[in-house]
């Protein structure tokens, strides 16, 4: 089946090229030129595992091709997927711009048949909204003979898992109004779901709602467990403990159970805030939420805390090794990051940071001033040289195991260590004379 992808980034990019693998042939679309001459030339954006191999081995079996043309997109495809961004706006609403942009073009420039698939997340009735704004269009080109169907297919990929998440989901759910569109849809995502038919098909409002309550729900998790965490200390607890013993039952599952820094990322805070700004225009209050959101705020505020309770709030002339840079594992992303956070506090206060990421340099660089203040290292020990602190920040799995004797050789005999991720032993730190501060530990 002929499918066209407006927008080449983290979702248009996995789902397009895990579409031309299930035997698709797939058009990448993007606005920007830099991009497409980029993956014309075989160069992925993104880091995400697994991403690189899928994309050569589509674009060499021509069946994921990219441009920057929608006409050339658009021409053949029976599918046209809207996977721009929906960034925050500063009332905390999702600027739809990108999506009604797209969607302004799809009605400019469609001379056949389209079912039109938003895979954005997008608030309830934004994809009715795209349908009128393609009918309105083609109205002004007095082409309204031109028959479209629009659907919302949510998309709940986790970055750093993308690839896998995409070619192998939990569910699909088909938001439509219209049988012959679920029927279609059903058939392009069954390679997804093999084993078992797990379709969702309900109505396009409640498709659209579910993909904010599925991230909703995933943030509340998380602020629920840091806010335990809190607790924890006061009391003589550990988190780490407490999750375990409470993951285990099967009413409440392990995931995102994780105490930490708190949520980050391109989804988790700007999806959050859209939904409590969607129920207040509705005159609904979600205090839950809002209450997500505040303790995620504390979280970081707190770990900055601890720094400062043990330094001071002068930290001119000290440096600090700053572990993990994106806002977790085995992705780039630098997206509402708090390692952003965490280095504008120390900087504020005159510190020098000294930063490694596995595969987040580049974009860290792109974020975080260029005036020396930040010094980019090499690698993990590098970036401990001459530091009084070490503030592990994302948990990559390569920092769990780390060569003590030669971090207390390359750190200042006094340093401590700062876990913004439990993961590293207290004791063990503690034993070369390090202070430790964890998360949620006793
Ligand atoms: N990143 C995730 O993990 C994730 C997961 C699920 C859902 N989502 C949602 O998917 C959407 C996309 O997120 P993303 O992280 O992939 O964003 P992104 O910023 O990585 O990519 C968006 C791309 O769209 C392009 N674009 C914008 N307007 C365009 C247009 N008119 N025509 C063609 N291209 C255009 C941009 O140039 C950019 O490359 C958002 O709504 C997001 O909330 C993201």
């Amino acid at each position: 089946m002929r499918v066209c992808m407006i927008g080449t980034g983290y979702v248009g990019l996995v789902t397009g090229a895990c579409l031309a693998e299930n035997g698709n042939d797939v058009w990448c679309v993007d606005v920007d030129e830099t991009k497409i001459a980029g993956l014309k030339e075989g160069r992925i954006p993104i880091y995400e595992p697994g991403l690189e191999d899928i994309v050569r081995r589509n674009v060499a079996q021509n069946r994921l091709r990219f441009t920057t043309d929608l006409k050339e997109g658009l021409a053949d495809s029976l599918f046209v997927f809207i996977a721009v961004g929906t960034p925050p706006m500063g009332d905390g609403s999702a600027d739809l711009g990108y999506v009604y942009e797209a969607a302004s073009q799809v009605g400019t420039l469609m001379d056949g048949y389209k079912i039109v698939v938003a895979k954005s997340t997008i608030p309830v009735g934004t994809t009715a909204r795209v349908q009128e704004i393609i009918r309105e269009k083609l109205e002004e080109r007095k082409k309204s003979d031109i028959d479209f169907d629009v659907a919302f297919c949510p998309e709940f990929l986790k970055e750093g898992a993308a690839v896998e998440d995409c070619l192998r989901p939990d569910r699909i759910v088909i938001g439509t109004g219209n049988e012959r569109t679920a029927e279609f849809l059903k058939e392009l995502f069954a390679p997804f779901v093999m084993k078992e038919n797990r379709f969702y098909t309900m109505s396009i409002p409640s498709a659209e709602m579910t993909k904010y309550a599925s991230n909703a729900m995933l943030a509340t998790r998380i602020s629920f467990m840091n806010e335990l965490s809190r607790l924890c200390e006061k009391v003589g607890a550990d988190i780490d403990q407490v999750r375990v013993g409470m993951g285990t039952d099967s009413r409440i599952g392990s995931s995102f159970l994780y105490a930490g820094l708190g949520y980050g990322g391109s989804c988790f805070p700007k999806d959050v805030q859209a939904l409590i700004h969607c129920a207040s225009s509705n005159g609904v209050d979600l205090s839950i939420l809002k209450a997500v959101e505040e303790a995620n705020r504390e979280q970081r505020r707190l770990f900055i805390e601890k720094i400062i309770g043990h330094f001071g709030d002068d930290l001119s002339g000290k440096a600090f090794a700053l572990w993990g840079m994106s806002f977790k594992p085995q992705t780039d992303d630098m997206r509402e990051a708090p390692a952003l956070t965490i280095a504008e506090a120390l900087l504020s206060r005159g510190a020098v940071i000294r930063a490694f990421d596995p595969v987040a340099m580049e974009k860290a660089r792109e974020m975080l001033p260029g005036d020396g203040s930040v010094i980019f290292c090499d690698d993990a020990y590098d970036a401990l040289e001459g530091t009084e602190a070490l503030v592990l920040v994302t948990e990559w799995p390569q920092f769990r195991r780390p060569d003590w004797d030669r971090i207390r050789e390359l750190m200042k005999p006094s340093a401590a260590v700062f876990d913004g991720r439990n993961q590293l032993s207290p004791s063990r730190v503690r034993a070369l004379g390090f202070a430790y501060y964890g998360i949620g530990r006793a």
